[in-house]
């Protein structure tokens, strides 16, 4: 491990010392594995959608799916007034859950503005609140020690210079499609820039950038409609350590994208491009929307969460867990509920997430188990899902395991090595010949009081 690192700083150096000269692939993609060291080892980070469809409460994409006009969308703007947005209790929050970054939206697709653009009177600053929300967030999110991450779409159903597409609200309204025929997506793109400058330079530095997002086709837009390569430019100018998402549509070109974005589902195994594994994050709701919605009932559980977080850890991932705030300013329980909850489990297992990655291909996962590991201190976690009758069998660890212990408590867990006994797990005589290299954990009966117990084993 230490010289990969050794190589990455090198590379890394080489990329400074001569900005100007090309880039190989491999040294572009030791300065990428360089800049994003913080956040593979922070692994775990909270995403907030805020705007104003936290007041209808039936998810952020409200205004399309239910096609509202413009004027009829004007009351939730003019009725917005979170009083009780506490944005300290937002990041204690976040950082009692174990998150280690965050990503709030500075405009979603509705067009709506968090901060106190100049380019626009469609912001916080006008509606009855008053005030600029982003400001006080990242300030209380950085006290708290969590990075700083703005998401911006690209799509902006409020803009009179959007040309209307495939996921306007106003797509299937033929009138108002005559209406707006000589929209000029040229001066969208010029608004869009000049929000992103921005963002970029209004609050310091900004660790992550999460566009949101590209559609090319009929009826859709991409690239050439946002100007991609001209704003990848920019950003990367005005931040050269930020870290982007892919959703720009420059998945081909050079640096135009730092980590993959699987969206509300769990990839089966790391995400690769071109048969090489990359970096990737997956965004996750408790419930399906992104946005603060009332009335939806599928809230995964505690379990299901931590698992989640495991899982994408134990296939090299990052978990971007989403909170939808109310349009008071607050937390809603279920959110707050399952986030304390989380931050129970990390506080004793959270050795087992950051810095962790998969485990190395010669260790397999036990029966209902998922691993992970942590290349440094060379000790594999081994999450038990479903705590097993005893004993716990890993195939082909004998010889490799120096000690084990519960991460709960650091209570020693024994073991054997199936050389020494045939007995455990077979009936007499029964033992294959492929498992003579097996170590078997003896595990208590009853299982450890925490959501998902690991065991904690130091490599030899
Ligand atoms: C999607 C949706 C959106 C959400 C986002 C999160 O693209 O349009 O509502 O913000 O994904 O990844």
């Amino acid at each position: 491990m230490k010289t990969i690192g050794t190589i990455v700083l090198i590379g890394y150096l080489a990329c400074l010392a001569s900005p100007a000269a090309a880039l190989s692939g491999e040294q572009a993609d030791a300065q990428r594995t360089a800049r994003m060291k913080w956040w593979t080892e922070a692994r775990f980070g909270m995403f907030i959608h805020w705007g104003l469809y936290a007041l209808p409460a039936r998810h952020e994409w409200v205004k399309q799916h239910e096609a509202v006009t413009d004027e009829a969308y004007e009351q939730y703007f003019e009725h917005f007034n979170p009083d009780l947005y506490d944005p300290k209790e937002w990041a204690r929050l976040a950082k009692n859950a174990g998150m280690k970054y965050f990503v709030v939206t500075t405009k979603h697709h509705e067009g709506f503005c968090l901060w106190d653009s100049k380019y626009t009177d469609y912001k916080a600053t006008k509606t009855p609140y008053g005030k600029d929300l982003i400001k006080p967030m990242v300030e209380a999110f950085r006290a708290e020690g969590l990075r700083v991450g703005f998401y911006h779409s690209l799509l902006d159903w409020h803009h009179p210079e959007y040309p209307i597409d495939r996921f306007h609200p106003m797509f299937n309204n033929l009138e108002f499609r005559e209406k707006a025929k000589g929209r000029d997506i040229r001066k969208y793109a010029e608004y869009l820039h000049n929000q992103v400058r921005e963002i970029l330079t209004g609050f310091g530095r900004v660790d992550c950038l999460f566009m949101d997002f590209s559609f090319p086709g009929e009826n859709g837009k991409g690239r050439h409609d946002w100007q991609s390569e001209k704003l990848l430019k920019m950003i990367r100018e005005l931040q050269p350590e930020i870290i982007l998402n892919d959703r720009l549509d420059l998945l081909d070109v050079p640096g135009g994208w730092d980590y993959r974005t699987p969206e509300q589902f769990m990839p089966r195994e790391w995400v690769t491009m071109n048969g090489k594994r990359v970096p990737w994050e997956t965004c996750q709701t408790f419930s399906g929307s992104w946005g603060y919605h009332r009335d939806e009932a599928t809230w995964k559980s505690v379990r299901q969460l931590v698992v989640m977080l495991i899982e994408t850890v134990s296939k090299g991932g990052n978990l971007l867990l989403n909170v939808g705030p109310t349009a008071r300013g607050t937390f809603d329980d279920r959110a707050k509920e399952r986030l304390e909850e989380i931050g129970r489990w990390m506080n004793d297992h959270s050795r087992a997430i950051y810095g962790c990655t998969a485990a190395p291909d010669d260790f397999a996962p036990p029966q209902n188990c998922l691993l992970t590991f942590n290349p440094e201190t060379k000790r594999l976690y081994v999450h038990v899902l479903e705590w097993p009758m005893g004993a716990l069998h890993l195939e082909g660890y004998a010889g490799k395991v120096k000690y084990a212990q519960l991460l709960n408590d650091a209570s020693e867990v024994r073991y054997i090595e199936e050389s020494r006994s045939s007995e455990v797990g077979y009936l007499p005589g029964e033992r294959k010949a492929a498992a003579a290299a097996n170590l078997i954990l003896r595990l208590p009966i009853q299982q450890p009081n925490v959501t998902v117990p690991v065991i904690e084993l130091f490599l030899k």
